[in-house]
C-alpha cells in the first residue's frame, strides 16, 4: 500500500470511528454512494453549509429560496433532463455488473468524460478492459444511463411521474416571477438553495465524491445579456488562479480573474467574478489555496445547458477533482420552460433609452363575446391579449392576467388588428450564470487538507486542524478530576457555552488529560478548557490553543464573551 493510500485509509478511519461520516445502513449491509453524517460530522456540515449561505447573502443582491426535491415529469422534460442527463454505462457479459464507461477508460484518455459510446467502446476493446469486479473483458457496448430516480405522485392511475432533483437549480428558475417582483423588477439577481440532490449514480466509489444522495449549494445569478457588467475585482489584483482552459483554446497558465476575462480566456466577466468569490469562499473554509485550480469544459463535454463553464478543482487524495462547476445557461432554462408551458412570466423587463412607434398586429377581444363570458374580468382578458409578445394560432390556449388568475382563450373570441403603438421597452428572457457546489466534496475536501499526522514523545498524533469558523465544536470543556466540585463547575461553564448562540462545546470528563486533548485535537476542536482546584478557589480556567498548544488562564465569562465575538486568538 503507498503512503497515501494509506493515509487515506487512516483518514475514512477516523472519521468513521470519531463520528464524523460513516456509510449508512451499514446494519443492512449499507448502500454504496449513502453516507451518514454522524453528531461530529452533522455540526461540520452545517456549519460550512452556512458560511456557504453567508458568504453569497453578504453580496447584497441575492436571496435565499427553498423548493421541494420531489419534481414533476414536465419540469424536468422541459429542462432537458429527462432526455439528456444521462452517463454511459458499459456491463460486464461475465458477471453483469455495470460501471461508468469514462471510468473504465481513466488514464487511457487525457479527458474521457467528452468521448461518445463508440469512442468508449473501442478503448475499452483495444485496451483489453478488465471487469473490475470479474477480470473478464467483455462487453456489452456503452449505453446512455438517466441519472435521475424517478417516483410517483399520487397514487394508482391518478399518479404522476416525478424525479427526485438532480439538481436545485430548477427551483429557482420556478420561482423567477417572485424573485423579479421581490427584487422590484431590477437585474441583476440571485437566489441560492441549499439542499438535497439525488443522482442514481452507476457505480459510486471514492467515498464521499460519488455519492447518490448529496448535499447541494446553488446560485443561480440572473442578468441582462445587453448591459456591461460591473464587477470590481480589485481585491484580486494581486492573487493568480491557476486556470486550465479549454485544450482546444490555450494551456494552462497563471493569471487573475480580470486580466482573464478581458483576455477572453473566461468568457464572460461574470463567470469570472463568481470563479474569484468561489476561490474566497473554498480559502476561507480551509481549503489550501494551492490546491485549487479552475478548469473549462470542453465543448463536447459541456452540460446540455451550457455556453461556458469553469470547474473549481480541489486537489486531495483523490488526486483532481471537481467541486464547483461555475456555468454560463445563457436563458437555456427560462426559454426550456416558456416554451413548454406557455407562461410569459419568465421574463425581464428592458425600458428603450427613448420611446419607439412602432407599427404592429395584435390579438383584440371581440367585446361581443369576451364581455358575456369573462364579465367583471373583461378588461384584465383585454389588456393581457394586447400584450402578448408573440401571437399565436394554436387555440385555445391559455392567458395569464395580471391578478395572477388564468383564462382560455377560444379562437372566436378574439380578432387580428394592426396598431401603430409606442414603445417604452422590451421583454426579455434574462441569462442565468450559476456557481453550483458539492458541499460533501468541499467537506471532504477540508477535511483531508486539515489532517494532519504527525509525533508526540514518539507516537503517532493526529490534529484535524479545522478553521474556527466551521470546526464542529468550539470548545472542550475538561475537568482534571470528576470530583470536589470540578465537575459541576465544568458543567456549569459547558451549559454556559451550548446555550450561546451559535457556539458548541463538549464535556469530557474520561482518561488523562493527555489522552482527553488528543481525542479533541483529532476531531479539530480550537480550544480546550481545563478545570482544576484553582478555579474553585478564584474561578480561573485554562484555555489551550489546539493548534500550538499555547496555554493561559481566563476567566470562564471572559472566555464565553471572547468566543462568541471570535476575539479569542487575539487574547494570546
Ligand atoms: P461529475 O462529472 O464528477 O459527475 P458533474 O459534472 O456531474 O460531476 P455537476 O452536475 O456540475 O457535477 O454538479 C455540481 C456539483 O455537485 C459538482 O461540482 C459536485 O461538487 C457535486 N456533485 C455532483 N455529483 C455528485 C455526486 N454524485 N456526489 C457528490 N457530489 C456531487
Ligand atoms: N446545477 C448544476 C448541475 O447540476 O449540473
Amino acid at each position: 500500500m503507498d503512503g497515501s493510500h494509506a493515509r487515506l485509509e487512516r483518514l475514512t478511519s477516523m472519521l468513521r470511528r470519531r463520528g464524523v461520516i460513516l456509510p449508512a445502513f451499514e446494519i443492512h449491509g449499507g448502500v454504496a454512494g449513502l453516507f451518514d453524517f454522524g453528531p461530529i460530522g452533522g455540526r461540520l456540515r452545517r456549519r460550512l453549509k452556512n458560511s456557504w449561505l453567508e458568504h453569497w447573502m453578504s453580496q447584497g443582491d441575492i436571496v435565499e429560496i427553498d423548493s421541494p426535491t420531489i419534481t414533476p415529469e414536465s419540469v424536468l422534460i422541459a429542462s432537458g433532463h429527462v432526455g439528456e442527463f444521462n452517463d454511459h454505462m458499459s456491463e460486464c457479459i461475465s458477471c453483469e455488473r455495470a460501471y461508468r464507461s469514462d471510468h473504465l477508460v481513466d488514464g487511457k484518455h487525457p479527458n474521457p468524460d467528452i468521448l461518445t459510446a463508440d469512442e468508449l467502446d473501442a478503448i475499452i476493446a483495444e485496451s483489453s478492459i478488465h471487469c473490475p469486479s470479474c477480470g473478464a473483458t467483455d462487453w456489452k457496448p456503452a449505453r446512455p444511463m438517466n441519472l435521475m430516480f424517478s417516483t410517483r405522485i399520487g397514487a394508482m392511475k391518478g399518479g404522476r411521474t416525478a424525479y427526485m432533483r438532480p439538481e436545485t437549480a430548477q427551483g429557482m428558475f420556478m420561482l423567477f416571477p417572485a424573485l423579479y417582483r421581490h427584487f422590484r423588477n431590477r437585474l441583476p439577481f440571485g437566489a441560492v438553495q441549499s439542499g438535497k440532490g439525488y443522482r442514481n449514480e452507476i457505480s459510486p466509489r471514492q467515498g464521499m465524491i460519488r455519492l447518490r444522495e448529496f448535499n447541494m449549494a446553488e446560485l443561480e445569478y440572473f442578468i441582462d445579456p445587453e448591459v456591461k457588467p460591473q464587477h470590481d475585482f480589485s481585491k484580486w489584483s494581486a492573487i493568480e488562479f491557476s486556470l486550465v482552459p479549454d485544450p482546444e483554446l490555450g494551456q494552462p497558465l497563471k493569471m487573475g480573474p480580470e486580466q482573464a476575462a478581458t483576455e477572453n480566456i473566461i468568457r464572460h466577466p461574470t463567470v469570472a467574478w463568481f470563479m474569484a468569490r468561489t476561490w474566497d469562499f473554498l480559502v476561507g473554509v480551509g481549503i489550501d489555496p494551492s490546491k485549487i485550480r479552475f478548469r473549462q469544459h470542453e465543448g463536447t463535454e459541456m452540460a446540455h445547458y451550457a455556453t461556458d463553464c469553469w470547474d473549481a478543482e480541489i486537489q486531495g487524495s483523490y488526486g483532481w477533482v471537481e467541486c464547483v462547476g461555475i456555468a454560463h445557461r445563457g436563458c437555456y432554462d427560462l426559454a426550456a420552460h416558456e416554451t413548454a408551458t406557455g407562461d410569459k412570466n419568465l421574463r425581464a423587463w428592458r425600458p428603450y433609452d427613448e420611446p419607439m412607434i412602432v407599427d404592429k398586429t395584435i390579438l383584440a377581444g371581440k367585446g361581443s363575446v369576451i364581455g358575456p363570458v369573462f364579465r367583471d374580468k373583461a378588461g384584465l382578458v383585454n389588456t393581457a391579449l394586447e400584450e402578448l409578445e408573440v401571437l399565436t394560432s394554436e387555440f385555445p390556449f391559455k392567458l395569464s392576467l395580471v391578478d395572477g388568475t388564468s383564462v382560455t382563450i377560444e379562437e372566436d373570441m378574439i380578432e387580428e388588428k394592426r396598431i401603430q403603438s409606442t414603445e417604452h421597452g422590451e421583454w426579455f428572457l434574462p441569462h442565468v450564470v450559476e456557481p453550483a457546489f458539492g458541499i460533501d466534496r468541499i467537506l471532504w475536501h477540508v477535511l483531508d487538507h486539515a489532517f494532519d499526522e504527525s509525533e508526540k514523545g514518539g507516537e503517532p498524533y493526529t490534529v484535524l486542524r479545522l478553521n474556527p469558523s466551521i470546526a464542529a465544536i468550539d470548545v472542550a470543556i475538561l475537568p482534571l478530576m470528576e470530583k470536589d466540585g470540578l465537575d459541576d463547575l465544568a458543567n456549569n461553564i459547558h451549559q454556559t457555552i451550548c446555550a450561546t448562540k451559535n457556539l458548541a462545546s463538549y464535556y469530557d470528563g474520561s482518561g488523562s488529560i493527555g489522552r482527553r486533548y488528543a481525542r479533541a485535537d483529532e476531531v479539530g476542536v480550537p480550544w480546550a478548557i481545563t478545570i482544576d482546584h484553582e478555579s474553585l478557589q478564584n474561578g480561573s480556567v485554562t484555555i489551550r490553543r489546539r493548534d500550538d498548544g499555547k496555554q493561559m488562564r481566563i476567566q470562564p465569562d471572559d472566555l464565553v464573551a471572547a468566543l462568541a465575538s471570535d476575539t479569542i486568538s487575539a487574547l494570546f
